[in-house]
């Protein structure tokens, strides 16, 4: 992405915090055994406003009438840049990302309590990191035992977090450009992979189908651990074991999205593994697809947060009451929530750099209004588990069907909307017609 973007979102916290100082670092390094690194992502937050990819980095925001964006990063080393690689080091960091100034990360504690004395405000994300909170407090401590000398530290901190979640949640057109990219490989990913399983595989090996599909578009890594789950694994809404068998006339549920560029994309398709629903599971996903058509239908600009969360629940208390799984009226069902047996979990999140993204649901207690610009998953499902009042041909029969959805200045554009979903696409394209 250009710098610009960067120094775009940099000038629009500036203008937002006004006088005083915000502090953004990007994430540690984490070890996963002995001297064994997991890959590095670099903070949400950190990356939205700078698009430096090194650890070891922290941004500061000097606001007011003369506003600056400083950044501490790595120096250049020979001996580190040979076995691990390039670094830019302060003063190439500071062309090629637009910053006024940068400096070792070595000397960010001892410049920052010049950089935090007198002024009126700090933003930082107080809590988010232990080590960093000791940091940052020990600069506000330093200047404090330099009362006498005149000097105070900021009497204010403030969450700089709220700001920036205020800001991701409306993307910009780079961001949707990003955002189109990623649905598309995951798209692609979910295509391959119904297009690759039959009874027998195991789990694994479809996983593998989407992982090689997301890494040879150039997607780093997963968005989050893919959902492989066949058969009953597709009622455990969390399952990430993804190491069973898969039998034939069994369902597989796959909630997979790729991350490109930092942004994500979060797709479920159910699919049967033998390419043919049986009665049932047409039954079930039938109900799910129209609860997830009617959800996105609601997603404009002006409607609540909720309102497709609503409209889905609708479809599906109806629906279950219609195959037998609930008994009574549909008021009832919907007054007393007898639906969550079966529908227990949200119908949308916001989608963004996090597969759960930045930003209030909520404003003043009202549910937000969704306006253009704004990324949200649509993902109603139905999870029958067996029990003695729930007629058995619909045991074990799990389905989520999940879309990508931006609102758009006339209602909104469905990201994802290259993975197939209708029964009929889904089985000829299982059945080796169509598009792969
Ligand atoms: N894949 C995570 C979610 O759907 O929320
Ligand atoms: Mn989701
Ligand atoms: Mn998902």
């Amino acid at each position: 992405m250009d710098a610009s973007h960067f120094l775009e979102r940099r000038r629009g916290l500036l203008a937002r915090m006004g006088a005083g100082v915000a502090i953004v670092p990007t994430a540690d390094e984490k070890l996963r055994n002995r001297d064994t690194a997991f890959p590095f992502r670099p903070d949400s937050y950190f990356h939205y406003l700078t698009g430096f990819g090194e650890p070891e980095a922290v941004l500061v925001l000097v606001g007011g009438d003369d506003p600056k964006s400083i950044l501490f990063c790595r120096e250049r080393n020979e001996e580190r840049e040979i076995w691990d690689g390039f670094r830019f080091g302060p003063e190439a960091a500071r062309e090629s990302f637009s910053f006024d100034e940068a400096y070792p990360i070595g000397e960010f504690d001892g410049r920052l309590p010049d950089l935090l004395a007198d002024q009126p405000a700090l933003w930082y994300s107080l809590g988010q990191d232990d080590a960093w909170d000791r940091r940052i407090l020990a600069a506000l401590n330093a200047i404090r035992a330099q009362v006498r000398t005149g000097r105070h530290p900021p009497p204010l901190i403030r969450d700089v977090r709220l700001e920036l979640d205020a800001m991701r949640l409306v993307k910009g057109p780079e961001e949707l450009d990003l955002m189109r990219r990623a649905a598309r490989i995951s798209a692609a990913a979910h295509r391959r992979a119904m297009a690759a399983c039959r009874p027998g595989w195991n789990e694994c090996q479809v996983e593998a189908e989407l992982l090689h599909e997301f890494r040879r578009e150039g997607s780093a890594f997963p968005a989050y651990p893919p959902i492989v789950a066949g058969g009953a694994n597709a009622c455990v809404l969390h399952y990430v074991g993804n190491d069973r068998p898969l039998a034939d006339g069994d369902l597989l549920l796959i909630d997979a999205g790729c991350e490109l560029d930092g942004y994500a994309a979060d797709i479920t398709r159910t699919f049967p593994v033998n390419g043919r629903f049986s009665g049932p599971q047409g039954d079930v996903y039938r109900l799910v697809l129209a609860a997830q058509e009617a959800a996105i239908a609601a997603v404009r600009p002006g409607a609540a947060f909720q309102d497709p969360h609503d409209a889905a629940v609708q479809v599906l208390a109806r629906g279950m009451l219609d195959l037998g799984l609930l008994a009574g009226s549909l008021d009832a069902v919907l007054e007393s929530e007898a639906y969550k047996r079966f529908y227990m979990h949200r119908t949308s999140h916001w989608l963004g750099r996090d597969v759960h993204d930045a930003g209030d649901y909520k404003d003043g207690g009202e549910w937000k209004r969704l306006a253009p610009g704004m990324v949200l998953t649509i993902e109603p499902g139905c999870y029958v588990r067996p029990a003695d009042d729930v007629p058995p041909a619909f045991w074990n029969i799990g389905v989520r069907i999940e879309d990508d959805v931006a609102v758009t200045a006339g209602g909104c554009e469905v990201l994802t909307s290259e993975a197939p979903k209708t029964v009929e696409a889904i089985e000829a394209l299982m059945a080796g017609e169509g598009v792969r």
